[in-house]
């Protein structure tokens, strides 16, 4: 290491490290993106995998409610290997480990560290191969060992640091190792072949030890200032982006002063202009796992949760992607409950302005421009609504010659560029719908087997948004998963970051996993000019419209980068203000988009001033991006919850029915108690303190009142409860009763648990079935089954109280109906017959059960999934 060490400080660490070299044959290949995960032991990374009783990265892959670590196991549950992240690490006993990205990287080859998930995220992100490097060392002192050299003088150390006592001796190890493997690049890179890399990103966790010697506190803000000047000089890369990870000692809780004052001090980097857009801080507070849902119990190492490291990782990579991609991107701090400071493409909900709804296929090239001049005059962009999204029938009837789409020469003769670019002009972002059928809804050119194609088309017009629409993808023969795997890659491969909005009439995009592919989903068929239209999509996310009544709703499967979506807006375009401000009410606490979808070119200021109404845009754009929740239902009264960033909440109140009523919530509803302050949303004041509860008096039909409630500032309130995996998901082996299962997703009438559908058992030839479920046509619903069940059994026919004369059939899809490959059909069946289902499931992640038949009803008698292992 001496060699290295004279090498690094001979060349006056000012090598050229970022190196392109580009042999004949490797034009094609991107250099290798490089990132040193440096720090101290919890940057090697404690997170148990296997031991104790909760909290280790095993236990939470099992225990993923949310299917957020799915992503860590392969199809056979062992651990997944990434084939384009490497790892090189050493241990804390300085074995060397290195290899594709795995669980296993730690401190030891049972734990885990943020590389994990750090590198996952960056993988996922990033095109190119990508090798880590960690170096870390337990125990160490930014003041001492880490010591950076221009905090001794510009010259830098006085003498050479040969021992580990020396000061700085660490600093220039850490060095050194990254020269090292660099020089050996493709020994840690498989199939390396001279393409080159760059040093991509640098990211530090470490201040433990610091805290413990007063004077090395006090010197810590400025020595992790010199920290980040002097890698950057050493490296030779200026501008290298940095990700500094606090320390996170205790939570929030964390009152110690010593360990407050080095969390501040590396806070207090993120506040440094000169580091503006080019060096992010991560509070990791937020991450903090109590003892008694942790491996151990050792408070220091985050008492060793593997969760915790996983969050440290992913929000240090997207902190780092958020650098990476946006030099002008302010590196913001973020506290609290939203993990990090990076933003993604759709952070907050979608807000813009859809054509459909307006104008649907009458578009052209100036009512669009004109729009785009409005969004801007009406203050609409400066309020958030940055995407103009053409809908469907903005295309050429045919492709060109190449294969490729075109605009409607009539209708946009400059085409799409030109129109991109206009709205790009004003400040805005370009949205543009298309199909994954063979056709649109309105048969123009759908994208099925031209994805790659028109999402090269589509980023070379500058789109920032794409809307994928349904309509004949039935046709494809290909699941969700796969054609949405098709669409996630293929514009990851034009490199332009475009927004993907799955359009879908709300089948089922929540339950297999859309937030793997795009930020927005639908829940609902089309929205339409009326208000029980608008009810009845806010239901789909809102309420049992789309699942199980069990999961109040489809929040759990909301948040950050992955929302629901009940269809666009049709504020301006109902019957009056009070039905246009309860719609916009719903989607603001249903954290919908707010896609405004009226002819802004005759807007009122009535609607304009609903649109732009700003505390109620606060709402559905707030940061931590928790779906609004109801907390009492009851005949034509509603209330909805949607706890808040900044420790508030915001409230819903609401009367759907003729008769006028006040309404009422208690602070026990929402997670308070005693005297708390509530504001009017709508008109912008505070109404006082209430003690214990609120009354919305006299609220007429679609009356309602939106309020914010409890004090500013406060530790965030808590969210709801998720429903666990076991109760929506085949998880044992043996038997499993589909009637004990919450499904996933319906549409049309619900089914009824153990009953026939008029709540009496359920009989064929006078056996009476205690299992099953009762249907009234049409129905359909889908069943997680997660791959688990090898075996679907059931006894099917008409129930007695069917009409004589009526047929009904059933059916089984394979995972969801945009397959189209059903698995099992049962003809037209006539009342008094029954037949018994016996069929493989083996590998299925879904079944979806479908009756059908024009007023009937049908028994899935004694449904249930046999598991062999
Ligand atoms: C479907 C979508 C609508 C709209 C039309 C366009 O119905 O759900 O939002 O895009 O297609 O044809």
């Amino acid at each position: 290491m001496n060699y290295k060490i004279y090498k690094l400080i001979a060349i006056g660490l000012s090598v050229f490290l970022i190196m392109f070299a580009f042999p004949a044959n490797a034009f094609s290949q991107k250099p290798v993106k490089i990132f040193i995960l440096a720090g101290q032991s919890n940057m090697q990374g404690q997170g148990e995998t296997t031991k104790g009783e909760k909290g280790n990265l095993s236990w939470l892959v099992k225990n993923d409610h949310e299917g957020k670590y799915q992503h860590l196991v392969d199809k056979n549950g062992e651990w997944e290997k990434r084939d384009d992240v490497f790892v090189y690490s050493k241990d804390k006993f300085d074995v060397l480990h290195t290899g594709p990205l795995t669980v296993g990287f730690g401190a030891l080859e049972s734990t885990i560290g943020p590389e994990l998930q750090f590198g996952n995220a960056i993988g996922d992100y990033f095109d190119s191969k990508i090798l880590l490097i960690k170096t870390a060392w337990g125990g160490k002192s930014l003041a001492v060992d880490f010591c950076p050299p221009s905090t001794v003088s510009p010259s830098g150390y006085n003498q050479i640091p040969y021992n580990p006592n020396d000061t700085g001796y660490y600093y220039v190890q850490m060095l050194a190792t990254v020269y090292d493997v660099l020089d050996n690049i493709q020994k840690y890179v498989p199939g390396y072949s001279g393409e080159g890399y760059e040093i991509a990103g640098f990211g530090w966790h470490q201040g433990w030890n610091d805290r413990i010697n007063k004077a090395a506190n006090e010197a810590y803000e400025s020595n992790l200032v010199h920290l980040i000047k002097d890698v950057r000089r050493d490296l030779g890369t200026p501008n290298l982006p940095v990700v500094i990870a606090t320390t996170g000692m205790k939570s929030y809780k964390d009152n110690d002063p010593m360990e407050l004052s080095l969390i501040n001090a590396q806070l207090a980097i993120s506040t440094y202009p000169e580091f503006k857009g080019n060096v992010s801080v991560v509070d990791t507070r937020g991450f903090w796992r109590d003892a008694v849902d942790s491996p151990a119990k050792q408070n220091y190492h985050w008492n060793r949760n593997a969760e915790s490291y996983l969050l440290i990782g992913q929000s240090m990579a997207e902190a780092m992607i958020s650098l990476l991609n946006d030099k002008s991107h302010t590196a913001e701090l973020i506290r609290g409950v939203s993990k990090s400071t990076y933003k993604g493409l759709a952070p907050t909900p979608p807000m813009g302005w859809n054509s459909w709804n307006a104008f649907e296929k009458n578009i052209d090239e100036k009512k669009i421009k004109t729009i785009a001049d409005i969004m801007v005059s009406s203050g609409m962009r400066d309020a958030g609504y940055k995407y103009l999204v053409l809908d469907d029938a903005w295309m050429a009837s045919k492709r060109n010659k190449n294969g490729e789409l075109v605009a409607d020469s009539v209708k946009f003769p400059g085409g799409m560029k030109a129109i991109g670019d206009y709205i790009h002009s004003k400040g805005l972002k370009f949205g543009i719908y298309e199909c994954r059928g063979s056709l649109t809804c309105q048969n123009l050119p759908g994208s099925f087997e031209h994805e790659q194609t028109d999402m090269n088309s589509f980023a070379s017009w500058g789109v920032d948004y794409i809307k994928m629409d349904a309509c004949f993808a039935a046709k494809n023969g290909r699941l969700s998963t796969e054609d949405f795997a098709i669409y996630h890659d293929a514009i990851k491969k034009t490199g332009r970051p475009m927004v993907l909005s799955i359009s879908d009439f709300g089948q089922d995009a929540w339950a297999w996993g859309g937030k793997k592919y795009a930020q927005l989903w639908r829940t609902s068929m089309d929205i339409y000019k009326n208000i029980k239209s608008v009810y009845r999509c806010a239901e789909t996310s809102g309420g049992a419209g789309s699942i199980h009544p069990a999961f109040n709703g489809l929040w759990q499967f909301a948040g950050p980068n992955h929302w629901n979506d009940p269809d666009m807006l049709q504020v301006g375009n109902l019957k009056n203000a009070a039905e246009d401000k309860v719609h916009f009410s719903l989607w603001a606490i249903l954290a919908a988009p707010l896609m405004a979808g009226n002819d802004l070119r005759v807007m009122s200021d009535t609607v304009k001033n609903i649109l732009l109404a700003p505390e109620v845009i606060a709402i559905n754009q707030d940061s931590r991006g928790q779906q609004g929740y109801k907390v009492f239902q009851k005949d034509s009264i509603e209330i909805y919850n949607k706890p808040l960033a900044d420790g508030t909440t915001a409230v819903l109140l609401l009367n759907k029915g003729r008769r006028k009523t006040d309404v009422t919530v208690s602070w026990n509803q929402i997670g308070l108690k005693g005297n708390q302050p509530v504001r009017d949303l709508w008109e912008q004041r505070d109404l006082g303190s209430f003690k214990n509860s609120f009354t919305a008096k006299n609220l007429e039909q679609h009356g309602h009142k939106l309020i914010k409630v409890g004090t500013l500032g406060s530790e965030p309130l808590p969210g709801p409860t998720p429903v666990s995996a076991e109760k929506y998901t085949v998880t044992k082996i043996g038997t499993t009763y589909l009637s004990d299962l919450f499904y996933i997703m319906k549409e049309f009438n619900h089914p009824v648990a153990d009953k026939n559908f008029n709540d009496e058992p359920i009989q064929f030839n006078s056996v009476t079935y205690k299992k099953g479920f009762g249907c009234k046509s049409k129905s359909m619903m889908m069943y997680k089954l997660n791959g688990k069940a090898n075996r679907f059994q059931a006894i099917i026919g008409l129930d007695k109280c069917s009409p004589e004369d009526k047929t009904g059939k059933f059916r089984i899809l394979n995972e969801d109906k945009f397959s189209g490959r059903v698995i099992f059909d049962s003809g037209d069946m006539e009342k008094g017959t029954h037949q018994t289902v016996n069929i493989d499931v083996s590998g299925l992640d879904f079944i979806l059960l479908e009756f059908t038949g024009k007023g009937v009803f049908g028994n899935w008698a004694d449904a249930k999934v046999i598991s062999n292992n």
